[in-house]
Parts: structure tokens; sequence; C-alpha cells
């Protein structure tokens, strides 16, 4: 594989599973030195093990990052072992979906701590750690939830379209300091995540409702994070992309 994140020093947050792991790998297997964030110690280790006995360099963050002190040190923590701090993908995410009437004050509270504000203390932290003539990458992992809604996801969708807006200011703000800010809405993938939100009818579905007929895969995400963080995006900020086989913006 070509190597073109040689040198590059990347902070994922949740890669101890599922998009975020696979998006670590990948950076990884083109070179860049990757900091596997989670809260959960065995997943870290499981994630940097995996890229390491690949031939890829990573180290783990075991953090909490629900809190602005959380994703602060992670980020300080990955620019000191790196010595350097070039990309943030805001990853992590804690979801519940509810109907209106179920909706609880700790369901919002706890998915807006991980999935909404941990990005905007994320997108703080990253920018002071990245070298202002060198400048970065962030990519914010929103969800084709922000585009289009389906039940029991007023706060899902909220979270996740908020994040379209997020990363839409801090791109204007931001690329003053060469700083390149992106999202990428994936569509249902299989992951840990959404195991209890799935089963093999609606799984089948979705595929027949997609035009590229399948559903999508963890790699097939984490490829799209890993453009919008590479060179090849070197001219592209203020983007969201949708990476769901079509099946957003289409009806068959
Ligand atoms: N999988 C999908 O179908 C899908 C679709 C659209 C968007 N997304 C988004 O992609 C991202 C990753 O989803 P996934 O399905 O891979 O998730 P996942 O649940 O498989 O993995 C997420 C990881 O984040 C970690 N995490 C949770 N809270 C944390 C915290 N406070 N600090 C550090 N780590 C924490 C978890 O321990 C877990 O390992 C999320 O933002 C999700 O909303 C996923």
């Amino acid at each position: 594989m070509h190597k073109d994140m040689e040198g590059r020093v990347i902070l994922i947050t949740g890669a101890g599973n599922g998009i975020g792991r696979e998006a670590a790998r990948q950076m990884a297997a083109r070179g860049a030195l990757v900091g596997v964030n989670d809260l959960k110690e065995e997943f870290v280790e499981a994630a940097v093990r995996e890229i390491t006995d690949q031939g890829g360099k990573a180290f783990g963050v075991v953090q909490n990052i629900s809190t602005r002190e959380g994703i602060q040190a992670a980020v300080r923590q990955a620019a000191q072992v790196g010595g350097r701090f070039d990309a943030l993908v805001n990853n992590a995410a804690w979801v519940r979906y509810q109907a209106v009437p179920d909706i609880q004050p700790e369901t919002v509270d706890r998915m807006l701590d991980v999935g909404f504000k941990a990005v905007i203390w994320g997108i703080q932290a990253a920018a002071e750690a990245m070298d202002p003539e060198r400048g970065g990458a962030i990519v914010n992992v929103a969800s084709t939830a922000a585009l289009r809604s389906t039940l029991n996801s007023v706060v899902y969708s909220g979270i996740k379209a908020g994040i379209l807006g997020i990363t839409r200011a801090a791109a204007a703000e931001l690329g003053a300091r060469r700083i390149r800010v992106n999202a990428v809405c994936p569509s249902a993938v299989p992951t840990e995540g959404t195991q209890r939100n799935r089963n093999a009818e609606r799984d089948a579905l979705r595929a027949a409702r997609t035009p590229l007929g399948r559903l999508g895969n963890v790699q097939d995400i984490a490829r799209g994070i890993c453009f919008l963080v590479s060179d090849d995006a070197g001219f592209i900020t203020a983007q969201s992309l949708v990476v769901d086989g079509g099946v957003t913006f289409t009806n068959i």
C-alpha cells in the first residue's frame, strides 16, 4: 500500500470498535501513526495489537472523551506521543433510538456529551495542537440521519444534523490556519453499536433499496474518512461526504 500518510499523527475517538477501528487500521496501513482512543482499555489494546500485528504504528489513548477535559487530554497525549498533531477524527458516539414520548433527559445528555459537545471540544483542542503553518484535517462522523430521518431518531438526527453545521462553521473559521474540516455521512453498516437495531429482514430490505445493491460495511465508510484526512482532499473543506451506496438520495 502507498504510504502517503507516513509521518502523520492522527487521533481517532471511539476507535476501539466499528468504523473508528477500521479507519485506524487503514490509516496505519498508509503509514500514519494512529492514536486509538476509546473508553474501554480492552478495546484499545485489541485495536492497537491488530494494527501493530499488521506492521502499522499505533498507540492507545484510553480516555472518556465525553468531557472537555477528557478530549483535551486525549489530544494532548496524542501530540506528546507523536511529537506533532495532524488530524482528528471525531467518531465516538453513544446512541439510543427512542420514540418521542420515551425520550429521557439522561439519554439526551449522554448522547450530546459524547456525540456533539465532544466534537466542539475536539475541534478546539485539535486546532490548538496543530502546527499553525502546516495545518491539519478534522473529520466529523455524522450520519445519513442528518439528511433523511427515520423513526425514533429525534435526538440522533438532531445531533448528526448539528454536526454538519459545526463542520461548515469550523471550516469557515479554521481555513485561514490551513485546517480542513469535513464530515462523513455513513448509511447503516453492521458494527457493535448498531447490532441492537438490526435484523436480517431489515438488512435485506435496506440492501434492496440501495442502488448499489448491498449494505455498506466499515471498510466502505473508513475509506471515505481516510480520503478526507488525506492530502488527496487537500482542497476540500466544509463538505459532507455521503457514503451510502446511493440510498439516501434515491427512491427505488
Ligand atoms: N454503524 C453505523 O451504521 C453508523 C451509521 C451512521 C453513522 N455512524 C456513526 O459512526 C460512528 C461510529 O459508529 P460505530 O457503529 O462504529 O460505533 P461502535 O459503537 O461500534 O463503536 C464506537 C466506539 O466508541 C466508544 N465510545 C463510546 N463512548 C465513548 C467515550 N465517551 N469516549 C471514548 N470512546 C467512546 C465505544 O466504546 C465504542 O468502542 C458514530 O459516530 C456513529 O453515530 C454509524
